[in-house]
């Protein structure tokens, strides 16, 4: 164990179902790598799909005794582990800087971040209000309830290993679901210490079950859980290809399915911008988590007039992030997840440079590092290069040229995915303009930062569909009832 915590009981090696710790049925484990160093740093069960089918049966045996409760219980289960999850931040900030690689200051963020999902819906949960409807006919009386959908699955990545799934997690919980949770092969610990955290709480056992799998082991998860008729909502963040394999999976037992996939966010300069805003926006937008969030800046589309001085000024500042591992003091970019991650991003760089971009400040090279890549800046980038169309993820921004507003939204818009977009322009005709001709999510004008327990978290096209987070992150697990009462007089 290369990590020392106050609270060593958090780091768990078993999965966790029906209140009890578990081993997989095959007895399969799989390691958990530090990505800064490539150490084991734990191992955790290769669990199956026999494995889920356990996990589903405890959480069906939960959910009777669970949707019974009154929202104010279930309430106060989610704040008091909301505060459990607090008074551990640390620890938990560590073991995700530990397994994800990420700084350890946005690891702390992430944690506040994940803990403000549990405050949010414990609300939430007392206020899934219904409807009455004025009725068709003098003597019926029409009502709309909201009802739990049932047993719940979160499948999560390993960018967030605590926001992602208290993201879905919360939510189900306060609507009254039982939920199976599969952390991402790579980040388990965080998940299962989430877990312990929420044991503490009084959280009853099987109203949420976390089980863990290897890469491949995990595809066997997912089917058993797309298969069973008892499972009615599949929350899914991940890449667009396996969320698209989920959704057709899941569509032979009628799921309600929601997904946060891949992003190609584009961020757009327009002459009239605030550049030191920018620079400072697009910094934030592209380096969270060294480049490896769905929502990280891909694109820099750049209007000629501020062209030169705005890749002056970001390259300088790009220039000065400090790389290294997660948990040293100051560093500002972590490593990559896996050496898979590094290649793809050196593949995508070497195309672009041979297509024509011009390397402002990082790497051209082939060289290696780890799984560390230098902040990157490239100029002239175009439309044909590979990292116009797919996701870098990645500490690496290709700068665009463009000239009017209609070429750029013809741009930006040239792509499958629609999760998030950014734009700099202090013309507040141009704000609302360019906001509604977006084809995306969600989109920040003036910033590069939009994530928030407040407001709706989601995709168009390719980027998915549903929502998490605000108050439209219940819906994902509720179902609407109808009531028609009749022959009133
Ligand atoms: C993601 O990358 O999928 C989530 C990022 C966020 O919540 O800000």
């Amino acid at each position: 164990m290369v990590f020392e915590l106050t609270d060593m009981s958090l780091v768990q090696s078993e999965a966790i179902v029906g209140g009890n710790v578990c081993e997989s049925v095959t007895g399969c484990r799989v390691d958990v790598i530090d990505p800064a160093t490539s150490e084991i740093i734990g191992s955790v069960p290769a669990m199956n799909g026999e494995d889920a089918q356990k996990a589903i049966a405890a959480a069906e045996a939960a959910l009777i005794p669970w949707r019974a409760k009154t929202a104010s219980a279930r309430s106060e289960r989610l704040r008091t582990w909301h505060k459990h999850v607090l008074e551990a931040k640390e620890d938990l900030a560590k073991l995700i800087t530990a397994e994800c690689g990420k700084p350890i200051g946005e690891s702390r963020g992430e944690v506040a971040y994940a803990a403000s999902f549990l405050e949010w819906y414990a609300e939430e949960a007392k206020r899934a209000y219904g409807d009455v409807i004025p009725p068709h006919q003098e003597d019926k009386r029409l009502l709309v309830m909201r009802q739990p959908i049932g047993v719940a699955a979160a499948i999560t990545p390993w960018n967030f290993p605590a926001a992602m799934i208290l993201r879905k997690v919360a939510a189900a919980l306060a609507a009254g679901c039982t939920m199976v949770v599969k952390p991402a092969p790579q980040t388990p610990l965080t998940a299962l210490a989430l877990h312990v955290l929420a044991d503490r709480s009084g959280l009853p056992p099987g109203v949420l079950n976390t089980i863990t799998g290897s890469i491949e082991s995990s595809l066997q998860i997912g089917s058993a859980i797309c298969a069973s008729p008892t499972v009615r909502a599949l929350s899914f963040t991940g890449s667009t290809p396996a969320g698209v394999s989920l959704a057709q999976q899941a569509a032979t037992t009628v799921k309600k399915v929601s997904l946060e996939l891949g992003g190609n966010a584009s961020f757009i300069v327009f002459d009239d911008a605030d550049i030191e805003n920018a620079v400072q926006g697009a910094l934030a937008a592209k380096f969270r988590n060294s480049g490896q969030t769905c929502v990280c800046a891909n694109r820099f589309f750049v209007q000629s007039g501020v062209h030169d001085a705005f890749v002056e000024a970001f390259a300088a500042a790009v220039a000065q992030l400090r790389v290294g591992p997660g948990s040293e003091p100051d560093v500002s970019v972590g490593p990559l997840i896996d050496d898979r991650a590094h290649e793809k991003v050196k593949a995508l760089v070497a195309d672009a440079v041979a297509c024509g971009a011009n390397v402002a400040v990082g790497e051209s090279s082939n060289s290696t590092n780890g799984r560390f890549y230098p902040p990157t800046v490239l100029t002239s980038a175009t439309p044909e290069m590979r990292l116009a169309k797919e996701e870098i993820f990645g500490p690496v921004a290709p700068i665009f040229r463009f000239e009017s507003e209609e070429e750029v939204l013809k741009l930006a818009n040239r792509t499958e995915f629609g999760l998030a977009s950014y734009f700099y322009s202090q013309d507040i005709n141009r704000c609302f303009r360019v906001a509604e001709a977006i084809e995306c999510g969600m989109v920040g004008i003036n910033t590069g930062m939009l994530s928030t327990v407040v407001a709706p978290f989601g995709g168009v096209k390719s980027s998915g569909i549903g929502r998490e987070g605000g108050r439209y992150g219940l819906d994902e697990y509720q179902e609407l009832k109808y009531i028609c009462l009749g022959g009133v007089r």
